[in-house]
């Protein structure tokens, strides 16, 4: 059977500890039995390495290559975080261009193509995640690799309106064509993108069909990422007795208990949740004192200007509604900024009544997923998604708002705290049967069959 191998920026290195963030989690368990994962150390070097540092487990192997200082600043912070983000965010205000993090994000793809093309063999099947390593497959073919090469999109795509802004941006659809299969997380993304094909390089995609580029086809699809929601509800039903568990319940005291969980980023709609949860206790008064909203916000990408701001204002934010609303033994919101394990987040979701998912733009959003896997099916809370995050296709039976208009969140709050039983089983119920149904391992699954069933340029027979 071919090899899988994994290539993303981040990977889950076990001496580094769980970092907040939805490729690694969902990736990690799925192929504990076997693959070999090339990423980013963590680390920063004198130079760039092109050679990786094997970290061999015989079952789930880590390549990884330390990068430069300057490299780290122009190719994450820079580009793929200061320019890809923003910009696949529909946050172009929030861009800044800089061809030197251009360059730097040619190089480090190219860096990470020599490393890679060492450990090759001929079967492998390669597989890139995110915005990071856009350029990695036509980086691997200029080398000679003639491995299938498949590409996941973590994060959700524009249309052509806003993809013109980039500047290079026929270059990085090209960049996404040189891959044998184009993944993205939702029809909304593969929609926009398709738009951008017809615009830049005037391809119209038949539905269904793969797109031919340059002689070659490319199977562009939507393979929509899960977690395994049976072992999240396993887990939350454990953790919810644990310790910290139990600190969380009698710290709560009774009251109502409301969570969100979210790297701290400007994508997950944080300040306009914090506004909305003002008015909840400005407009709905039987709130006050009866209810608690925890906010565990993982400090993120600290070395990016825009994420210091934000957390200055979130800081303000917090302040402000505790400095307004507390009283000497009720503290309305809790704010933190540090991670914490999965084992006991998922009991935190399993005790609050309402879960709140209010992104501006989110490629999927696994947190929206787990909220609903924690839940006791006998007395479930209710998940509180915006419409502008992945997860809101499929997930049709939480309450649905647009995240721009704190007032909707407001309303969605009051809703979803006073209501009653019979509606919140049958709206549980029904998330919980989706959840089951796309999971990690399907998507895992589901991509790496249209990857293992593409014919390459090379002319490799299509199936294996
Ligand atoms: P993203 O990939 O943008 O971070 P997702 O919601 O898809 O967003 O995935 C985030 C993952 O990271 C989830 O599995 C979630 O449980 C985890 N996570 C998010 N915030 C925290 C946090 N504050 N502490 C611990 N884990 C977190
Ligand atoms: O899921 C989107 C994503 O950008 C992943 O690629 C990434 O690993 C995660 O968010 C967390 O971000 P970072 O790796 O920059 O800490």
């Amino acid at each position: 059977m071919a090899r899988v191998v994994i290539v993303s920026n981040r990977v889950p290195l076990p001496s580094k500890g769980a970092k907040a963030g939805g490729l690694t989690v969902a990736l990690k368990d799925v192929f504990k039995q076997g693959a070999l994962w090339l990423g980013w150390s963590g680390e920063l070097a004198a130079e760039t390495a092109t050679s990786a540092k094997i970290h061999a487990t015989g079952k789930l192997d880590f390549a990884t290559i330390d990068l430069s200082e300057q490299d780290y600043r122009r190719f994450y912070v820079g580009f793929a975080n200061s320019v890809l983000w923003p910009l696949l965010h529909f946050q172009p205000g929030l861009l800044e261009f800089d061809r030197e993090d251009f360059e730097g994000y040619l190089s480090v793809n190219r860096a990470y193509a020599k490393a890679l093309a060492e450990l090759l063999r001929p079967d492998d099947l390669i597989w890139v995640h995110d915005y990071h390593l856009i350029p990695l497959a036509e980086a691997l073919r200029a080398l000679g690799v003639k491995n299938r090469i498949g590409f996941f999109l973590h994060v959700p795509f524009v249309p052509a309106s806003v993809f013109s802004i980039l500047p290079s941006a026929e270059w990085l659809l090209r960049m996404m064509l040189a891959y044998d299969v184009v993944g993205f997380q939702a029809r909304q993304h593969l929609h926009d993108f398709e738009d951008c094909l017809r615009n830049f390089l005037n391809i119209a995609r038949q539905s269904g069909e793969p797109i031919w580029f340059e002689g070659r086809p490319v199977i562009v699809d939507t393979f929509p990422i899960g977690i395994d929601s049976r072992a999240f509800a396993r887990q939350a039903k454990k953790a919810a007795g644990s310790i910290a568990g139990h600190r969380l319940f009698e710290s709560i005291a009774g009251r109502s208990f409301m969570i969100g969980v979210d790297r701290l980023d400007y994508s997950k709609g944080l300040p306009n949740r914090f506004e909305a949860f003002g008015y909840l206790l400005d407009r709905f008064p039987e709130h006050r004192m009866h209810v608690t909203y925890l906010q565990i916000a993982a400090r993120s990408r600290e070395d990016v200007t825009e994420y210091q701001r934000l957390k200055h204002e979130l800081d303000r934010l917090s302040g402000e509604i505790n400095g307004r609303y507390a009283d000497f033994d009720w503290q309305p919101l809790r704010y933190m900024t540090r991670a914490v394990s999965r084992a006991n987040l998922a009991g935190f979701h399993r005790q609050a009544r309402v879960g709140l998912v209010t992104p501006l733009r989110d490629g999927m959003n696994l947190v929206a997923k787990e909220y609903v896997a924690a839940q006791d099916p006998e007395d479930p809370g209710v998940l509180v998604l915006s419409r502008l995050a992945g997860a809101a296709e499929d997930l049709t039976e939480a309450i649905i708002i647009n995240p721009y208009d704190p007032e909707e969140i407001t309303e969605a709050m009051h809703a979803a705290l006073i209501m009653p039983l019979d509606e919140r089983k049958d709206r549980h119920e029904k998330l919980f049967e989706k959840i089951c149904r796309t999971t990690a391992a399907s998507y895992c699954r589901d991509f790496l069959n249209a990857l293992a069933g593409t014919a390459t340029s090379t002319g490799m027979p299509t199936s294996q």
